[in-house]
């Protein structure tokens, strides 16, 4: 076992483009309920999967030095597919001692389950057209046919969700019309031979458009998401670099901060994770190149 470079009772950086992560906090607080977490949602710069990887590396760069410096994080969790995809290696090229753990669609359980080898897969583009995703796919069984589909556009609606003032008939209805246009793209699904029988979210905020996926495509597809897989490997690695704290008996603190509305995040940790707002808040993010233009 190495020797710890850093306290274990320090704080675990979670971050996301936006709200999309809190689906991976959410598993992470239930893995690990004795830990402190410092979750930052960049919504001011969301979404980041059409946007390009020199964007997505600055950010991703500028948000966990922030959280290492000012937070003396013990370890950082990339809760963006996106992210992971296009930054992760930067990441650790620039913070080598620090333990991260990044999100990387399910393809690996899904080709294993399914029964008609058959599997479809929702991502960002930055995701489906990174060089980590085509790694990905290469590793699977030759027998398991993906079907994978860019959902432009859903990542940003799921975020205007919990934004003021869009009526929430009217969001829900926008998600529910990107799910149907891209569910609709990919073909068959079902459990008969040849159908898509297992539905990968390879984007975290796709988790919280999960029952209209579901209402679309069956009760008989199987939907995967890595939120608790990506909570287990958190454990897995504080306990091997002996970082993992249950000292702390109390409900253990918890602050997010957004660099976008603090409004929609207050809505969106109250909707989803249950939590008060007095836990968000907004921050700004300086020397984070937030005018570098899309590609
Ligand atoms: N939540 C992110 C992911 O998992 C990205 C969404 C976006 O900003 O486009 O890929």
């Amino acid at each position: 076992m190495s020797t710890p470079t850093f306290s274990s009772s320090a704080p675990i950086g979670v971050f996301d483009s936006g709200i999309g992560g809190l689906s991976v906090l959410r598993a992470l607080r239930r893995e690990l309920p004795h830990e402190r977490f410092i979750y930052l949602a960049d919504s001011g710069h969301a979404p980041y999967g059409e946007k390009g990887d020199a964007f997505v590396i600055v950010r991703s760069l500028a948000i966990a030095r922030h959280l290492r410096e000012h937070h003396a994080i013990k370890a950082l969790v990339i809760a963006c597919n996106t992210a992971t995809a296009a930054a992760i290696e930067p990441l650790r090229a620039a913070l080598p001692e620090l333990p991260m753990v990044g999100v990387e669609p399910a393809l690996k359980p899904a080709a294993l389950t399914s029964q008609t080898h058959h599997v479809g897969v929702l991502a960002t583009r930055g995701t489906t057209l990174s060089s980590r995703f085509t790694q990905l796919m290469a590793r699977q069984p030759a027998h398991t046919r993906f079907s994978v589909q860019a959902c432009d556009g859903l990542a940003h609606a799921i975020e205007q969700s919990t934004e003021e003032p869009l009526p929430a008939a009217q969001s829900t209805a926008k998600i529910e019309a990107l799910c149907a246009r891209y569910i609709n793209a990919m073909g068959l699904f079902g459990t008969e031979n040849g159908a898509i029988d297992t539905l990968v979210l390879g984007c975290t905020h796709y988790v919280f458009a999960q029952a209209q996926l579901q209402a679309l495509i069956g009760p008989r597809v199987r939907i995967i998401e890595t939120g608790a897989a990506v909570a287990r490997q958190t454990r897995r690695i504080l306990e091997v670099q002996a970082l993992h704290t249950d000292a702390n008996t109390l409900a253990a603190p918890l602050t997010l901060y957004t660099t976008g509305a603090l409004g929609a995040l207050e809505a969106a940790a109250e909707r989803w994770l249950d939590l008060p707002a007095r836990d968000c808040a907004a921050i700004a993010l300086p020397g984070a190149a937030a005018s570098l233009q899309c590609k």
